[in-house]
């Protein structure tokens, strides 16, 4: 992928350097523009080196290659990093008054801005309506983090990590989740400062040491929820069981397999997260025997018989033990139904909703074949808070989308603000 890091001039400008590096190490062509106010704080040489390519922020420079056009319209992606106010004022503006504001004007493809400034300049209404416009024609602004400033100040307007920024603008031009590059849908939300626990995949409960009981989960609705909570400003910390996908970058990364691996590393997750999305498969059963050696055949004996025991309900504990302490956390759970002689997928969903007290379900209809291993899916969030059933289809990235912006948007009604 092509892409333009454009740098604004703000102290976080050094922290760039180590985006930059993410993204050559990913394998971009990487084209630096930083303002002349940047390269005051990391100058051209580094950019140079690190890109492997010239740097310039004239557009008097190479006239004859067209710079200003060239650059912007051949970008597969633009993220300026630290975005300062006065970078997302001119792009607000349009201004054009150097190449970057020039760069952006000619932009084709996915913008992000991941913005760094003191809390009062974040906050102050002049930069808030820039953001709203830039957001308004479907560019992504993060929001920023939270935590010590420059100065003795602490407060929101730090510059997310690079990791994060990296996922981010990974997500936005598709990479992680649909392998091309293809726009993520637009997350309205914003999860700047909370902490999502997102569970993924599918759980494998040993019969012996070469087999497992398992299921068709491929983590690609897990990954893709990982995604727009990292582009909404989250902290993602992921627990990834089988899956047929890689992680998301920029997440905290918990590796399990079995049932009760996940529910110990959920357990510990959320104890101090704001969201809990078990998007995972768990196996409801375990086999009663562990074999510690491999199960063999014996001519003339019957088959084994395997037995199988309970997994606890972990999504019914996380709900306990969220009540028990009166915590203000959001719980989401997801039902795969088919439908049988006793209801429909939705009549199951809702009883599902009530026994396991969750906030949110997300619903969808599975089947062989059926949103297992598929990039596409439908599903409906149902809300134990009263609030109507909401369908959502299309690409696992646009129902991602949609269940951030419901997180978002429960968030604020049930918890607000932390
Ligand atoms: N889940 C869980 N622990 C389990 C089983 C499921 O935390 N032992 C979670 C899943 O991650 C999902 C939700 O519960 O968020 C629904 O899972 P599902 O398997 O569809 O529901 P079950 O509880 O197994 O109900 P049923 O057997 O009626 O389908």
């Amino acid at each position: 992928m092509r892409i333009v890091l454009g740098v604004g001039g703000g102290i976080a400008a050094y922290k760039v350097a180590s985006l930059l590096r993410l993204f050559t190490e990913a394998g971009h062509k990487v084209t630096v523009v930083p303002t002349e106010a940047a390269t005051r704080f990391v100058g051209v040489a580094t950019w140079e080196a690190l890109s492997g390519n010239p740097v310039s922020n004239s557009v008097f420079d190479d006239v004859e290659k067209v710079n200003h056009v060239r650059l912007g319209h051949e970008a597969d992606l633009i993220v300026v990093a630290p975005a300062t106010a006065d970078l997302l004022a001119k792009a607000a503006t349009g201004q054009a008054g150097d190449l970057l504001t020039n760069t952006l004007l000619m932009a084709h493809g996915p913008v992000l801005f991941a913005p760094a400034m003191h809390t009062e300049m974040w906050r102050h209404a002049a930069t808030q309506a820039n953001v709203e416009t830039l957001r308004s024609r479907g560019v992504t602004v993060l929001e920023p983090a939270s935590g010590r400033l420059t100065g003795a100040d602490s407060g929101p307007g730090r510059l997310p990590e690079p990791e994060a920024i990296f996922a981010a603008a990974m997500a936005l031009a598709g990479a992680t989740v649909e392998g091309e590059a293809k726009a993520q849908p637009a997350t309205h939300a914003s999860l700047a400062g909370r902490t999502i626990t997102i569970s993924a995949g599918g759980t494998r409960e040993a019969l012996d040491p070469v087999r497992f009981l398992g299921n068709r989960s491929s983590g690609k609705q897990g990954v893709a929820l990982a995604a727009a909570a990292l582009a909404a400003g989250a902290t993602v910390r992921f627990l990834a069981a089988h899956m047929d996908v890689e992680p998301p970058a920029g997440v905290e990364l918990v590796h399990v397999e079995s049932a009760l691996e996940l529910r110990e590393a959920a357990l510990k997750a959320a104890a101090d997260s704001d969201v809990v999305i078990m998007a995972a498969a768990v196996a409801d059963f375990r086999p009663a025997e562990v074999s510690d050696t491999k199960i063999k055949k014996v001519d003339g004996e019957d088959a084994p018989v395997v037995r199988l025991i309970r997994n606890p309900d972990i999504l019914h504990e996380l709900v306990e033990r969220r009540n028990a302490g009166g915590g203000h956390q959001l719980i989401v759970g997801f039902a795969a139904e088919t439908g049988d002689a006793q209801g429909d997928v939705l009549e199951h969903a809702a009883a599902k909703l009530k026994r396991k007290g969750c906030d949110l379900l997300v619903v969808n209809q599975v089947g062989i074949g059926r949103v297992f291993g598929q990039d596409d899916n439908s599903v409906v969030i149902l809300s134990g808070h009263g609030a109507e059933p909401q369908s959502s289809a299309g690409s696992k990235a646009d129902v991602a989308a949609a269940v951030i912006d419901r997180v978002g948007a429960e968030l604020t009604r049930v918890f607000p603000a932390v």
